[in-house]
């Protein structure tokens, strides 16, 4: 079974396929969507030996003359050096405008490529092959690329679209548990902002998307696929809806950055954002208790943490006032009026945030 959502952005839409088994078929996916033969092939340490290999000789089946360029594992490869050492890479490959730039790997390899893609001779096409969960339903999906500068996460980037994405759920087999739990909570974070539907359907298929069955994990992708690239295509550029997409993050990134980044996945510190919003929005935009409480237990049951009793919340506090992401100093959220519909640009008192916080971690 193999699943097509496309993203619709007018001359630059194009298709996300989803299945089971489906890097086999890449050779044929590339050449139908890129115009020329030469390609450059980027992968982390770990990605590079899990299935480097294999890529590479089905892009050579398929007629691509192909290079490869890999980087160490890890949040640190985001990195102006990296970037770097793969413009170099990219003119030894001897890259022209009709290459493909292959991100093979998670949402650092992602990034880290797309932004190469987006701006080696002012741009070339971008193949996303993601091999996390998170790749898969956030970073792969909405064209945002990047790196990190010592000063601060994603500083430096661009908007460009891929030329298509191809999600494999059998890549996900040797993703480590941790990385998988990590994954699922930007998946409920699509049910909690758009879908009723679909957040019953993880309540009820949780186990089966736990044991790495295909056809849920296929399901779950590319439901959230969907609802991104909707939420994107309205709002390519972020100027309001695009927010949404937000829900759980403005406590999220103040947990990252308090606890040091690292010491919790981004999607361990979304999963406690979101019941952090959940509970806010029970106070201030009649979400009902009830909900809520679903919200948390789906957290909970995916394997992440749903609270962090061992941060301060003056620290936090501090860390949300320097978001980017907040217009005039001024913090907003998104909260949730029932599962499946939110609201962005929500002002919250400092007192309410402050007993919410506190009452989430007794
Ligand atoms: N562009 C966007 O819109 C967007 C959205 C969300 C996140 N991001 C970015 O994505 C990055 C996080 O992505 P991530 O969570 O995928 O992290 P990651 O790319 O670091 O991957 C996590 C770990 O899993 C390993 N790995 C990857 N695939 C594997 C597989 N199939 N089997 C075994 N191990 C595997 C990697 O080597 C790495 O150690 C961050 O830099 C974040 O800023 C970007
Ligand atoms: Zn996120």
């Amino acid at each position: 079974m193999s699943l097509e959502v496309r993203v619709e952005l007018g001359a630059r839409s194009y298709p996300i396929n989803i299945g089971a088994g489906l890097l086999e078929r890449v050779g044929e996916f590339a050449m139908s969507r890129l115009p020329g033969k030469r390609v450059l092939l980027i992968s982390d340490e770990t990605v590079d030996r899990l299935y480097g290999e294999r890529a590479l000789r089905l892009f050579r089946a398929a007629g691509f003359d192909i290079a490869s360029a890999s980087v160490s594992a890890g949040e640190g490869s985001k990195s102006v050096e990296q970037l770097e050492n793969l413009y170099s890479a990219a003119v030894r490959a001897g890259l022209d405008r009709k290459s493909a730039i292959v991100a093979l790997g998670g949402g650092v390899v992602g990034d880290l490529a797309g932004f190469l893609a987006a701006s080696f001779l002012r741009g070339v096409r971008l193949v996303q092959i993601p091999t996390t969960l998170l790749a898969m339903v956030d970073s792969a999906v909405g064209g945002k690329t990047g790196i990190n500068l010592p000063e601060g996460k994603n500083l430096v980037g661009a908007f460009h679209q891929p030329a298509f994405v191809l999600c494999d759920t059998d890549l996900l087999k040797s993703l480590p548990a941790r990385e998988r739990a990590a994954g699922l909570a930007e998946v409920i974070k699509y049910g909690v902002i758009r879908d009723p539907d679909f957040f019953r359907y993880l309540e009820t298929h949780l186990d089966a998307i736990q044991r790495g069955e295909s056809e849920a994990l296929s399901q779950i992708i590319a439901r959230s696929c969907a609802i991104k690239a909707d939420v994107v295509s309205a709002d390519e550029q972020e100027a309001g809806e695009r927010a949404i997409l937000n829900f759980g993050h403005t406590l999220a990134h103040a947990i990252e950055n308090v606890a040091g980044y690292g010491a919790y996945l981004h999607g361990e510190a979304v999963g406690i954002g979101m019941v952090y919003a959940a509970r806010v929005s029970v106070r201030e935009r009649g979400l009902s208790q009830e909900e809520a409480k679903r919200i948390e237990d789906l957290v909970r049951r995916a394997g992440l943490p749903t609270a962090a009793p061992e941060l301060s919340w003056p620290a936090l506090r501090e860390a949300m006032g320097v978001d980017k992401k907040n217009a005039e100093g001024k913090l907003r959220f998104v909260l949730a009026e029932r599962i499946g519909q939110v609201a962005f640009g929500c002002s919250v008192s400092d007192s309410v945030l402050e007993e919410i916080w506190h009452a989430g971690c007794e």
